[in-house]
């Protein structure tokens, strides 16, 4: 059989891969620390479990509308709007499996054949596949700077871009755009009239003293062509429930639900509950607990690699990465480095070129403290050994 050259010529998630190989060193009995996990490592919370368990007894367990219980995103509507302070509505929302699934469904409704799609640089995995799945082209900054300028957006949209992505704090980086940066972007997203999605998946993990600045504080008007996207996954660590949320103007959210009714039809009725749970505030304890020790464990893991010669990285304010540049030559191929250093030393880390950055190292500090301090002295055993 033939399959789809669409789908062909897509990349497997190197992420994805280099977790499985992992775990499959780890079932053979191997010593493995594993610095590559992108999502929490905490239980989900307590509310999230009885809520889930409660309607499972109460019979919760039928097809929701599409997108999704009008409980969910009526609260989603209240908080992005508290927090933004905007006014959306429940008909602003769309609740999918996941914030993955949010983005795909966004895209797919705004993308035609092959429209550009301006992409963070080094970029979430997912972000170049997804625009390429939905026909698009994807459009990397000329700039090589880490986070989007708004140099960037002028120039992809003289060129004809029809979209931005922006996402900060920013997986692989955990790099937070800071007030000056986001305000000039906002300016000139507004100025060019390109469409955005603001991937907020990591809007919660923050380690300033207030917020990640935003671009629809700025320009609120932008409101009118900006999808954020958010969920439950990283900030409660509920990523196996697969819960998410574009909101959006209503034009594109009721697109995005157009396809998400003929693709998965709702997400998943009991998560839906748990997530309902959250958001009201039941796990506020468990949220802030885990936000303090994320903290702690970015502090322990910078603390650590400044310490390693043949690193260089900038201290991240957001999500649980740090992102250093590998100064030795080791680093020039980063694929093969995260094997040695998995088959050899048994340290997981997904290597830049997997986010179109090579010669970087991504370090996930959603980890034990035992973890992080054995990830460390590892990768500085590989340096110290030099090239095979
Ligand atoms: C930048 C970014 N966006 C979106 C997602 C997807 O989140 P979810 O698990 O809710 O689909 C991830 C997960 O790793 C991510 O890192």
């Amino acid at each position: 059989m033939d399959f789809s050259s669409t789908v062909r010529s897509r990349e497997p998630s190197a992420t994805l891969q280099l977790t499985a190989r992992a775990k499959e060193l780890q079932k053979a009995g191997r010593d493995i620390v594993a610095l590559s996990a992108g999502q929490p490592d905490f239980p989900s919370p307590r509310a999230a479990v009885e809520a889930a368990e409660k309607a499972m007894r109460g019979g919760m367990t039928g097809y929701t509308a599409t997108p999704g219980i009008p409980e969910l995103r009526e609260i989603v509507a209240a908080v992005t709007s508290r927090r933004r302070g905007l006014e959306w509505r429940a008909s602003n929302v769309v609740v999918s499996c996941g914030a993955k699934h949010s983005l795909a469904n966004l895209l797919m409704a705004a993308v035609e054949k092959g429209d550009g799609v301006l992409l963070p640089s080094p970029y979430w995995v997912s972000y170049p596949e997804m625009v390429k799945l939905a026909g698009g082209r994807p459009v990397l900054p000329r700039s090589g700077s880490l986070l989007i300028s708004a140099a960037d957006v002028r120039e992809a949209a003289s060129s004809g871009v029809k979209g931005v992505i922006l996402n900060s704090p920013g997986n692989p980086t955990g790099l937070v755009a800071g007030p000056a940066h986001t305000r000039e972007l906002a300016e000139a997203i507004a100025e060019t009239g390109v469409w955005c999605i603001s991937d907020d998946i990591y809007e919660d993990l923050v380690y300033l003293d207030g917020p990640a600045p935003h671009i629809l504080d700025y320009r609120p008007g932008l409101a009118e062509r900006t999808a954020v996207v958010s969920g439950v996954s990283k900030t409660y660590s509920m990523t196996g429930w697969r819960i998410g949320w574009a909101v959006a103007p209503e034009t594109w959210t009721r697109m995005a639900a157009r396809i998400q009714e003929h693709t998965t039809s709702n997400p998943n009725s009991i998560a839906q509950y748990a997530s309902l749970a959250v958001l009201s505030g039941a796990a506020e304890e468990e949220r802030v607990a885990m936000l303090a020790s994320f903290r702690a464990r970015r502090d322990l893991m910078c603390d650590l690699l400044a310490a390693v010669p043949a690193l260089d990285f900038t201290k991240p304010d957001g999500a649980f990465y740090v992102f250093p540049r590998v100064l030795s030559p080791m680093g020039a191929d980063s694929s093969a480095l995260s094997m040695r250093l998995l088959d050899e030393f048994g340290l997981a880390v997904i290597p830049g070129s997997a986010f179109g950055a090579e010669g970087y190292l991504r370090l996930s500090f959603a980890a034990s403290e035992r973890d992080i301090r054995e990830g460390a002295a590892r990768l500085r055993a590989c340096f110290e050994k030099g090239s095979a």
